[in-house]
């Protein structure tokens, strides 16, 4: 279903931080790297790594004094990882709807969700997919509401040229080992705030100046490890490669589905290049077929699949009942919407195998 690519030159790196990688400043030498040219990559100006992408958006939230008395937008079908760390702090989380084909939040949206309480939005670029920023940030601006990108699922995601990861005060992206690029567990958070930077980087290290033993406040420790670091640069060098097979999964899949009338895939509109973390599959109303029905019938061909994200607001750990009629789109959406596989190590031969399955329930939907 999901999972990375691993070559020899991670081996290399790996090995390199596993024999040299403990004393003095070799004990960062790849998380400082990594950090350096994955910030110079998105156009930004200071990377900081952590132990994943949930911890890099608490950290950033932290950094900005987000706490009790704020709120912060966010849209309601992403993966809790998103959200987790506006609860950790105190903040209310407000979940607004999703557009209906690119699957992130909209002015729209954002807007009927906004009180003088909003102090931020989190933005997600959901499998890969961009909304539209220069609207978004002319609002937010406006309005004085902080912008943040949650590019977890966007690397190698591009808008008007601009690349996923370098819109907002910060962004975030996760190595976990389904993702682009991994380290097993790990996250990054991308900043251009020199004062922010050194503020998250404080939190990030229980508090105190590096290298001191003198901690002023009780936050936090998100440190990154120099051996996850190596992995990730590794794959860092392989980007471009890892999005092209991630790119050539979502077009065999748009190719071979072509015919399938009423199915909705990831988009591309002439100003964004997808990254295309997951190849997403909206099925439409005329099959009157849910998510949960379509799943077990692939799965009775013992081929996997994953549900398109639950609204948040519909989980235990929400369950806000009032907000499926406020947030129409994102029920109706995940309630039609499946994942298909996205491995790195998918061949041609999976590709034409899966399709056939997908096309097989979807014509017998009635069966
Ligand atoms: C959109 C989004 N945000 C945040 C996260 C959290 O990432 P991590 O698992 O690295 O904490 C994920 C992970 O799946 C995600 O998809």
């Amino acid at each position: 279903m999901a999972g990375p690519s691993v070559t020899e030159l991670e081996e290399k790196y790996v090995l390199d931080a596993l024999r040299n990688g403990w004393y003095g400043k070799d004990a960062y030498y790849y998380v400082e790297k990594f950090e350096n040219e994955f910030a110079k990559y998105h156009s930004r100006q200071f990377g900081l790594m952590t132990p994943n992408c949930t911890t890099a958006l608490h950290l950033l939230l932290s950094g900005l004094g987000v706490g009790q008395d704020d709120e912060v937008i966010v849209p309601d079908c992403t993966w809790i990882g998103s959200v987790a760390g506006i609860t950790y702090l105190g903040a209310k989380t407000v979940f607004a709807d999703i557009d209906p084909i690119h699957w992130c939040l909209t002015v729209d949206t954002i807007k009927k969700c906004v009180t003088p309480k909003t102090k931020a939005v989190i933005v997600v670029d959901l499998f890969g997919n961009m909304p539209d920023y220069d609207l978004i940030k002319n609002y937010c601006d406006s309005q004085k509401i902080i912008l943040i990108e949650d590019a977890a699922e966007a690397l190698g995601s591009s808008y008007k040229g601009r690349k996923a990861g370098s819109f907002g005060v910060g962004s975030t992206f996760s190595f976990h080992r389904t993702k682009t690029i991994t380290t097993g567990e790990g996250g990054m958070l991308l900043l251009d705030d020199h004062i922010l930077y050194e503020r998250c980087k404080f939190l990030r290290d229980h508090g105190r100046a590096p290298g001191t033993y003198f901690n002023t406040e009780v936050t936090y420790k998100y440190m990154p490890f120099n051996v996850q670091a190596a992995l990730g640069y590794a794959q860092f060098q392989r980007l471009e490669e890892l999005v092209d097979k991630k790119r050539w999964i979502w077009k065999g899949f748009v190719e071979r589905l072509k015919d399938l009338p009423d199915i909705i895939l990831n988009p591309e509109p002439s100003y964004v290049v997808n990254g295309v973390w997951a190849t997403a599959l909206i099925i439409g109303k005329s099959y009157n077929l849910s998510k949960e029905v379509a799943m077990n019938k692939i799965e009775k061909f013992g081929a996997p699949v994953r549900p398109f994200f639950y609204p948040l607001t519909s989980l235990p750990a929400f369950d806000i009942k009032e907000a499926k009629f406020r947030n129409l789109v994102a029920y109706d959406i995940s309630s039609r919407g499946i994942n298909l596989p996205c491995a790195l190590n998918l061949t041609e031969y999976n590709l034409d195998q899966y399709s056939k399955i997908i096309i097989q329930v979807l014509n017998n939907h009635n069966e």
